[in-house]
């Protein structure tokens, strides 16, 4: 096992992801490729599903969060392992729709949606918005009203917790674009104008505190504040709110020494402090739904690059440029994010001194990892990239009119295209003489 489950090291000394050489998947489809396991997802959606189910007594859902990688393939898969989605954008939800999905399992989030997007929402049967602001309530309500229907919806409510990951992905907090905030009452207010709205329904709360977290204090705090949230909607505006959206952001590993909480720790951690403080409080336990996107696709990926040279500076570093970087994988750029890398046709040699992964691109941040430690490198060698399930792809842009890479999915014996490569005429079709 090479640092996850379904990573391994075969006869002929190349990783193995699943049950494919990773060598022959880059012969096969060419490089820079995106693999996806799909295997692993599915166990990733079974295993937050059950281990949601085994430690809630109430009614729970988990919704895939399509932001993490959104394609019309993880789209289906979510749906076959019965998951809802968290959609954000008009793209996500059309990608949604297109893929078959049941979009009466879908939560629509963002903090401006557009009236177009909001029709489309309405019109493809997304079951609840979540609704950032006032304006945006009253366009819903406007628009629910055009269609003679009333929108199911819940609030996206900032709780004030506090949680230790990176800047751009804290969202908790009263600091943040999104939501409403508690402590100044914005929330109970906004609250107030929706139950005075003819054309929308609260049925219930949404939070999401940030991304790649790994305590589970943060989140037990904002289920105290959010369960006090729905206390004193009951007693003040009589409003019962049956379900509580905990959001995404449960963390991963990414690298040795990153260690997260088990997930049945961390949800047993959090449905009992909601079990303690909804009886206390004489709430009926709601409806749970958590929203994880990167703790389901993220460690299912791998990238895989062809290296194209090799470039030591005495006494300074070596860098490895790859046929890909920051446009299909922004997050060391954007985050200083940390993936472990190997070179996968010499996977089970022992790494060697560090080196910097160089991406292509025009640009000298354009890096994957620095210092650190790979195997022996070589140009014509293969590199895998790990745990790039999510926010690689759904990020990836065509700077340096770089094509997006293809995507290929893994189930069992079989490798399947799931997004083809981009070719140098995709990237002139939207451009006009
Ligand atoms: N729900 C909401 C409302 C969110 O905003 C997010 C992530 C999620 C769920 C899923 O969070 P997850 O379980 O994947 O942590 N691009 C960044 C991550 C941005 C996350 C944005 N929102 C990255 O590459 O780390």
């Amino acid at each position: 096992m090479l640092y996850a489950e379904n990573l391994s090291v075969n006869q002929s000394n190349h990783l193995t992801i699943g049950r494919h050489d990773a060598v022959a998947l880059a012969r096969r489809f060419g490089t820079p490729l995106y693999v996806l396991d799909e295997d692993r997802m599915r166990l990733n959606c079974r295993r937050y599903r059950q281990t949601l189910a085994g430690a809630y007594p109430g009614e729970g859902l988990v919704l895939y969060a399509s932001k993490a990688l959104c394609t019309l393939h993880t789209a289906r898969v979510a749906a076959e392992e019965g998951l809802g989605a968290d959609a954000v954008s008009g793209g996500e939800i059309y990608t949604l729709l297109k893929a078959g999905f049941p979009m009466e399992k879908v939560f629509f989030h963002g903090n401006n949606k557009t009236p177009e997007e909001i029709a489309l929402a309405m019109d493809s049967g997304v079951g609840y918005f979540v609704v950032d602001n006032r304006e945006e309530l009253r366009r819903i309500n406007d628009l629910a009203g055009q269609r003679g229907r009333i929108q199911p919806i819940l609030f996206r409510v900032k709780p004030g917790v506090d949680c230790h990951t990176h800047e751009y992905i804290k969202t908790g907090q009263i600091d943040s674009k999104f939501g409403v905030a508690l402590e100044t009452g914005e929330a109970l207010e906004i609250h107030r104008e929706a139950a005075s709205l003819p054309h929308v329904r609260v049925e219930g709360v949404h939070c999401h505190i940030g991304s790649q977290i790994f305590e589970t204090e943060p989140f037990c705090e904002a289920v105290r504040r959010m369960t006090g949230l729905m206390a004193q909607l009951k007693s003040e505006l009589g409003m019962d709110t049956r379900i509580l959206n905990l959001g995404g952001g449960f963390g991963i590993p990414y690298e040795p020494g990153d260690d997260p909480p088990p997930l049945a720790h961390y949800l047993r951690s959090v449905t009992s402090v909601l079990r303690q403080e909804t009886e206390r409080l004489g709430l009926p336990l709601p409806q749970l739904c958590f929203e994880p996107g990167r703790a389901l696709v993220g460690d299912a990926g791998v990238t895989l690059y062809t290296v194209g040279s090799v470039k030591t500076i005495p006494g300074v570093r070596t860098y490895v440029a790859v046929d890909g970087g920051m446009a299909d994988n922004p997050r060391y750029i954007l985050y200083g994010a940390k993936h472990p890398a190997l070179v996968a046709n010499r996977a089970g040699d022992a790494p060697e001194g560090p080196v910097t992964i160089a991406g292509k691109c025009c640009e000298s941040g354009d890096l994957i990892a620095e210092h650190t430690p790979l195997q022996a490198v070589y140009p014509g060698d293969i590199l895998a990239v790990l745990v790039t399930g999510a926010y690689n792809y759904s990020m990836a842009s065509n700077y340096n009119r770089l094509p997006r890479p293809a995507m290929v999915a893994l189930q069992g014996e079989e490798a399947r295209l799931i997004v083809r490569r981009e070719t140098y005429e995709d990237l002139i079709s939207h451009d006009v003489l």
